[in-house]
């Protein structure tokens, strides 16, 4: 019986754990796709101040993202979230250093990352919303 009250508080701790993660990851997404398109026309418009909220933003969502398929233990995810997280740190400083073609390179480089691995984890459900697979 001890036994398998352990268990049952086992698979509910797991489950929860991974929730919470489900959680801060979906935020870090939608976080994300409110952040490329200012982003980009700041850019586009050489307006460094108004491009390093966004680039300090995907630092920290590119570490959510990391560490969320870490966890998950999907090689080609993990591979991709660390491409972004090099491109989110070398966009900021490119922001930082006021270095335009730096900053498009690397948010080029960064961009890249969302629609791969959207074709491969990303499943889009009737009601509009988003299933991981
Ligand atoms: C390593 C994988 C990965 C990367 C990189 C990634 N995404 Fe996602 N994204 C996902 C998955 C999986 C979902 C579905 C998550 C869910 O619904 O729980 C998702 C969901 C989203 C959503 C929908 C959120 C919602 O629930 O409304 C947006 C918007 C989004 N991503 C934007 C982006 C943008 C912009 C980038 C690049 C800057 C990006 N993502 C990079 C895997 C990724």
């Amino acid at each position: 019986m001890k036994k398998l009250l352990f268990t049952v508080l086992l698979v509910f701790g797991t489950s929860a754990l991974f929730a919470d993660d489900h959680e801060a990851f979906e935020a870090a997404m939608k976080k994300a796709g409110k952040t490329m398109g200012p982003l980009k026309k700041a850019l586009d418009s050489n307006s460094f101040a108004d491009a390093m909220p966004g680039a300090k933003n995907l630092v920290d969502i590119y570490d959510v993202t990391e560490k969320f398929w870490k966890e998950r233990k999907a090689d080609d995810a993990i591979k991709s979230s660390a491409v972004g997280k090099a491109a989110a740190a070398d966009l900021l400083a490119a922001v930082t250093a006021e270095k335009s073609e730096d900053a498009r390179a690397a948010f080029g480089k960064l961009a890249g990352t969302c629609k791969g691995c959207h074709e491969a984890h990303r499943e889009k459900l009737a009601d509009g919303t988003y299933k991981i697979k």
